[in-house]
């Protein structure tokens, strides 16, 4: 029986893309959110750059999300003081010197397909990603939707290398052994091609209309990231999921975003799009409900792992050799947020290149 690594090994935040929330609600003024246990203000400046900085003032705790936006900068609603998207403080009114702590974290953000997404470190050590041989353009995304198992994140990631629960969750029977590979020292990467054999009204249907038989690829980044493509016969689906754990080794907030390949005329496109959008969206939900129902309190335990649960054990240590926050990587130091969410328990990893 394989050993499998200590949960104390894993990131309790892994250092990843996050998504923050719709684009179109900064586009007024900032919004504050409580992610990854510390508070985030998220707002685009006059000049129309994009900001996620830490939330709370560095002067007396006010939130800026409070405050509004001054030409470049976000004005706390205290006092005043106005901070860059770089999270520099520029200007304090009552005076000319600026104090070095007078400033907050900022995490790189982007904006694609109308979401926010942020990096929780000081420089990405991944850009974006995407499906694998897309350009984000080709692509159109529907309405986000969450849903929340109460499994941490890691056991929520290692279903993709899972080859008995695609069948039991799913309906998806895998015709050979799965072909799991690293694309990226940061991702992980898993494809097979499964018969699709349930008996649900949207199984029926696919096999109907679309195909009996689908070619899957799953790509895991940085452990929260996920890029989803099934080929069937008659159509390509693509599912993007991205995860943010709730509380250390608890709840996830699991956000599925489907996309859709863009028509070839505009016209039909802004006719159809939306509608293929909303059915897709429709029979994901469909072929998610198992991970919905079933993953309610499950827990990782290292020592209940059998030899069945090789790919599982694999896919752990990879987890386990995934940075910490506040670990020093080639691109620097990764910060660790001010409110004391690092996590001791967490040795930096011997080698951080799986
Ligand atoms: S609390 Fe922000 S300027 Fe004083
Ligand atoms: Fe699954």
């Amino acid at each position: 029986v394989p050993l499998a690594p200590s949960p104390a090994r894993f990131p309790v935040y892994p250092v990843s893309w996050y998504l923050f929330g719709r684009a179109d609600a900064v586009r007024k003024r900032p919004v504050t959110k409580k992610i990854l246990g510390r508070e985030l203000v998220a707002f685009r400046t006059a000049g129309g750059r994009l900001a996620v900085l830490e939330a709370r003032c560095s002067h007396f705790n006010a939130d800026l999300g409070r405050g509004c936006v001054v030409g470049e900068t976000i004005r706390c609603p205290f006092h005043h003081w106005q901070y860059g998207a770089d999270g520099k403080c520029v200007q304090i009114p009552s005076q000319q010197d600026i104090p070095s702590f007078a400033r907050q974290r900022s995490y790189p953000a982007v904006e694609r397909h109308g979401y926010i997404y942020f990096f929780n470190g000081p420089r990405p050590l991944f850009d974006l990603p995407f499906f694998a041989g897309c350009r984000p353009e080709e692509l159109r995304a529907g309405r986000c939707f969450p849903f929340v198992p109460n499994a941490p994140w890691y056991l929520f990631a290692a279903n993709i290398v899972d080859e008995h629960h695609f069948l039991t969750q799913h309906s998806r029977r895998p015709t050979g052994p799965l072909d799991i590979d690293s694309p990226h020292p940061f991702a992980r990467r898993v494809r097979f091609e499964a018969e699709v054999v349930g008996s649900s009204a949207f199984d029926r249907l696919l096999r109907r209309f679309v195909g009996d038989r689908v070619r899957v690829s799953v790509t895991c980044w940085g452990g929260n990231v996920f890029f989803v493509t099934g080929s069937f016969r008659r159509a390509e689906s693509y599912i993007h999921v991205i995860t943010q754990p709730l509380e250390p080794g608890g709840r996830t907030l699991v956000n599925v975003i489907v996309f859709l390949r863009r028509f070839g005329s505009r016209v039909l496109g802004a006719l159809l799009e939306p509608i293929s959008l909303w059915v897709r969206r429709i029979f994901t939900a469909a072929f998610l409900s198992g991970e919905f129902e079933e993953l309610a309190g499950i827990r990782y335990n290292p020592h209940s792992l059998v030899a069945g649960d090789r790919l599982v054990t694999e896919f752990f240590e990879w987890v386990a050799s995934l940075p910490p926050e506040g670990a020093a990587t080639a691109a620097g130091p990764i910060d660790t947020p001010r409110t004391g969410e690092a996590n001791p328990d967490n040795p930096v990893p011997s080698a951080t290149t799986p």
